[in-house]
């Protein structure tokens, strides 16, 4: 994968505001300068983590965790450096294609060419069809069903033809058959014939927005064959790892922060035709866990809005347990009269619909109620089946007013007491105070002036190249170890960039401990530099202070390694000559302690 330059790194992550992406995932709530949040990084119910508006950075004094926004993403949706990179990229349009993967063996890529190719040729020519009179019946169908002609160009919905219609086109293109096969669009045998025929075609796409299969709907209501067909799988389309109208939706997810999950395209169009953007389909097959992957790319909040028949409400309890045990927060639509979205827009209309997608309903309750209708109650051993499950489900609340509020609903379907379903599943606070992870903030440790000017000067180091050159012209060495190489990236930087922002530095160090102790220099709340950039004097005569004060620092460590040393070693002579460097070290301390050169407080 090729690296990403650092001046490309500094494009990207300042097309975007920090506020924004964390807020897209995180409540945030305004604290003077900063924004505050709960730490998604360890347990906690306290807003911990400040996010710096100005600084594009975020911090968490309680466990620590800091970095910029590319970090942020990938810790939070737990992707690579590079990937959460390519996510932010791909949020502000910047084009990143060529720091995207690609497969790492060119001929299987070189392979999958013609069949991408062909995808995208049928898309356009079953789209073109649609509009000619070939297609009057199919296009009568979809305006019956009040799919207008922006909808069709949205989705590129198409025509496949009652005769062949992709065999002569591909021929005239030069696609060679056994691609044309293996794309599963024509179909080998005595002649080879298109594989749709005579449908109205959907397009679908992978998560990266290229055509990899299509969904035929007959629109003959007195045709015997299946409703839909689809593309078989291929080497570009794995059933289980698509999900329809993803790509298209991403934006609109962020910005709601809530995703719709559909049974059909039908009703994940319905939800378009009332402006609802930020909706997907499963295509009526089970979630898989690359389904759970593309979705932790874009929000925690998911909407299930399946079908409200049996097989719906079905889905529904499946999945709704799967994302709930991979940390996504479920509620559920109650689709009025069990109808799927699309049926709801067509028979109530438009605002039914959206009221009806506005009341979501909790998962657990939701959970209740499937167990509820499911039992027959008349049936003792049903019923209690029914009360020891749902108190299970009860059990896992970790708020008492979730709880009693949950254990009345059961209490009033079963009428057993609050002592005997208590006695199932009792309450037990969970003791919050000992999940906190204590501050990581150092005790207080005094530091000395040597300690504080190597700390401090770094920090300036950051703040203006004139004290990063300074540094390499007159120090050249910090004692700290952590300092040192800080000191000596701080200086590599300059030296690629020219101008460093701290948000963008961080970028290049792989060593997470020297990130976050570059993350704590720089937030020290010492005067800023260009507070005095109208006496650019003083600006060096404060550097200058930095730098007489560690022209002492080396002698003032050698004499206590030396007096250690004189008090460890027994020998005479030793010691005679342990005591003469130390005389001869004095003399240049007090040099560089004299009182008179300029200091800084
Ligand atoms: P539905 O039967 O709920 O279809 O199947 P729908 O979305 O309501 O479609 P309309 O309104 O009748 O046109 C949900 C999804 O299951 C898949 C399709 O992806 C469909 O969108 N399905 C359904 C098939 O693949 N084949 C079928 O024969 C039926
Ligand atoms: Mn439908």
């Amino acid at each position: 994968m090729p690296r990403i330059p650092d001046s490309k790194l500094s494009e990207i992550r300042q097309s975007v505001n920090i506020i924004d992406v964390i807020g897209a995932y995180l409540p945030l709530i305004k604290k003077g300068q900063n924004y505050v949040a709960v730490c998604p990084f360890h347990q906690d119910n306290h807003p911990s983590m400040s996010v710096s508006q100005e600084r594009q950075i975020y911090k968490c004094f309680v466990c620590g965790a800091g970095g910029n926004v590319f970090m942020f993403l990938q810790n939070y949706l737990k992707i690579t450096f590079h990937q959460a990179v390519l996510e932010v990229a791909k949020m502000s349009n910047i084009d990143v294609s060529e720091y995207e993967y690609k497969a790492p063996v060119k001929e299987v890529a070189k392979e999958l060419v013609p069949i991408y190719d062909m995808y995208e040729d049928a898309t356009n020519i079953y789209h073109y069809y649609l509009s000619t009179d070939l297609a009057k019946e199919a296009k009568k169908y979809l305006t019956d069903r009040h799919i207008s002609d922006t909808v069709i160009d949205h989705f590129k919905i198409g025509y496949s033809l009652p005769k062949q219609c992709l065999v002569p086109a591909f021929e005239k293109k030069g696609y060679d058959d056994m691609d044309a096969y293996r794309s599963g669009l024509i179909v080998e045998g005595k002649y080879k014939r298109d594989r749709f025929v005579d449908r109205i075609m959907f397009p679908i796409h992978n998560s990266e927005g290229k055509v990899v299969a299509f969904s035929g709907r007959v629109f003959d209501k007195n045709s015997d064959q299946a409703k839909y067909i689809n593309s078989s799988e291929s080497q570009v389309f794995v059933k289980g790892e698509v999900l329809y109208n993803y790509h298209r939706c991403i934006d609109a997810v962020r910005h709601a922060n809530h995703i719709y999950i559909c049974e059909g395209f039908m009703d994940v169009i319905a939800l378009y035709r009332v402006g609802i953007n930020q909706a997907i389909a499963t295509m009526g097959t089970a979630f898989t866990k690359r389904h759970i992957q593309l979705l932790k790319r874009l929000t925690k909040n998911i909407r299930l809005c399946m079908d409200g028949d049996n097989a719906g409400q079905t889905a529904t309890y499946k999945m709704g347990e799967l994302l709930k045990k991979e940390g996504f927060d479920v509620t559920v639509i109650n689709l009025r009269d069990r109808y799927d979205p699309d049926e709801v827009l067509e028979k109530y209309g438009k605002d039914e619909l959206l009221s009806n997608l506005e009341l979501t309903m909790p998962f657990l309750q939701f959970q209740l109620n499937y167990l509820q209708n499911n039992c027959n109650f008349e049936n003792y051993d049903d019923k209690k089946q029914f009360t020891t499950s749902a108190m299970k489900l009860i059990s896992t609340l970790e708020d008492p007013i979730d709880y009693e509020h949950y254990l009345s609903i059961v209490m009033k379907i079963t009428g057993f007491s609050a002592s005997t379903l208590q006695s199932l599943a009792p309450f037990v606070q969970k003791p919050i105070m000992q999940d906190i992870v204590l501050p990581v903030m150092a005790p207080r440790q005094v530091i000395n002036k040597y300690q504080r000017a190597e700390r401090d000067l770094l920090h300036y180091m950051m703040e203006d190249k004139f004290v990063c050159d300074i540094y390499v012209k007159k120090v050249q060495i910090m004692h700290n170890v952590e300092y040192n190489l800080i000191a000596n990236l701080i200086t590599s930087y300059y030296k690629r960039n020219g101008v460093m922002e701290v948000s963008d530095f961080i970028n290049s160090i792989e060593n997470q401990s020297a990130v976050q102790t570059i993350l704590e220099v720089s937030q020290l709340n010492i005067p800023s530099l260009s507070e005095f950039d109208t006496q650019p004097d003083q600006k060096h005569k404060i550097i200058d202070g930095y730098v007489e004060t560690l022209k002492g620092y080396g002698a003032m460590l050698r004499k206590e390694k030396e007096e250690s040393l004189l008090l460890n070693t027994k020998s005479t002579e030793e010691q005679i000559k342990i005591l003469e460097q130390i005389l001869t070290n004095k003399e240049e301390l007090y040099e560089a302690n004299d009182d008179t050169k300029p200091k800084i407080n």
